[in-house]
């Protein structure tokens, strides 16, 4: 089966049997080509709530399924190939956070959205990547406590001065692979480039970023920039989705190893499977697990509108 092929059997069965394809934006071009709808984790939180369709397919990682769930409970949630998995989602659970939380009372305790539901269970509001500045203005609370991304939670403190901002030592293994050698690299290849770059990058890295955003903000940024050239600074996916956007532009990696395996697992073959009903994972939850888990996400919905 050619690509071509194989992208419109599975258009021709989502429609058939009522299948929403949900596509984080770190995911493979093919895939995205056959998603109703592609974005960051707020705009895919968001797009969950919304959908009609009673099964739906999430092309990416876990925890991005067990949100999905959470906010449309009575819906089928099909995770795109079970081993994927957030490594970030991993660095704390919700004994270790309980303990945790003992050295900071007071303290409202933010999550970014890559974390498990268990762990969403004793946080008070959930972030994600485009939210989070906003959300930290709007807690009334000065003092705040933010899981597990200390890379995010950085350029969040350095956004929220006003706020006393406490980080555990988390972060996402794919954009710390960035290095400070390869933007030195990339700026002396490309003087004219603006560099755009995920807030999930080490703040020694962030510094010399000219926008900071989350995947969809980086790819807006780009596309309604007057400017020709640009490096990316996150999951190499963006860099073709890009190309393909903007035909006119030049997009480079800013390294050549920011690959998010666990992103990549998901292949047009297991999307297919998935819609045909023969792979994939059904996330399964509790009601009490749902109920306790969504009350940091209902939260993050409720601050974020603010
Ligand atoms: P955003 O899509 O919210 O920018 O998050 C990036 C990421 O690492 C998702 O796992
Ligand atoms: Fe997790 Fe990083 Fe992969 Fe996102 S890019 S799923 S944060 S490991």
């Amino acid at each position: 089966m050619t690509t071509r092929e194989l992208q419109d059997e599975i258009i021709r069965l989502k429609k058939e049997k009522d299948v929403c394809v949900l596509a984080h934006a770190y995911m493979s071009r093919d895939i995205c080509e056959v998603a109703d709808f592609v974005g960051d984790s707020f705009g895919l939180s968001r797009q969950a709530a919304k959908a009609e369709q009673q099964t739906v397919l999430m092309c990416g990682v876990r925890f991005m399924a067990e949100t999905v769930k959470m906010l449309s409970p009575q819906k089928k949630v099909i995770l795109s190939n079970p081993v994927a998995g957030c490594p970030m989602a991993e660095q704390i659970d919700r004994d270790m956070l309980l303990q945790l939380k003992e050295s900071y009372p007071g303290y409202t305790v933010v999550a970014y959205i890559n974390t498990t539901a268990e762990l969403k269970t004793v946080c008070d509001v959930c972030v994600t990547s485009s939210s989070a500045v906003q959300i930290i203005r709007n807690i009334d609370n000065d003092k705040i406590l933010f899981v597990p991304d200390c890379n995010l939670g950085s350029y969040i403190a350095q956004q929220v001065p006003e706020k006393e901002i406490a980080l555990m030592r988390g972060g996402c293994p794919t954009h710390v692979r960035i290095s400070e050698q390869e933007v030195l690299d990339a700026k002396k290849r490309h003087p004219e480039a603006l560099l755009l770059m995920h807030p999930e990058c080490r703040p020694e890295i962030v510094k010399y970023a000219d926008y900071v955003g989350s995947t969809t903000g980086i790819m807006a940024y780009a596309e309604k920039s007057d400017r020709k050239e640009f490096v990316i600074g996150t999951e190499n996916a963006i860099v073709q989705h890009l190309q393909f956007a903007c035909p006119d532009k030049k997009f480079y990696a800013l390294s050549k190893d920011c690959v998010c395996h666990n992103m990549k697992a998901t292949t047009l073959m297991d999307v297919l499977d998935c819609v045909k009903g023969e792979a994939g994972e059904e996330i399964v939850m509790s009601e009490a697990l749902i109920r306790d888990a969504r009350r940091c996400i209902d939260e993050m919905l409720r601050l974020g509108d603010g």
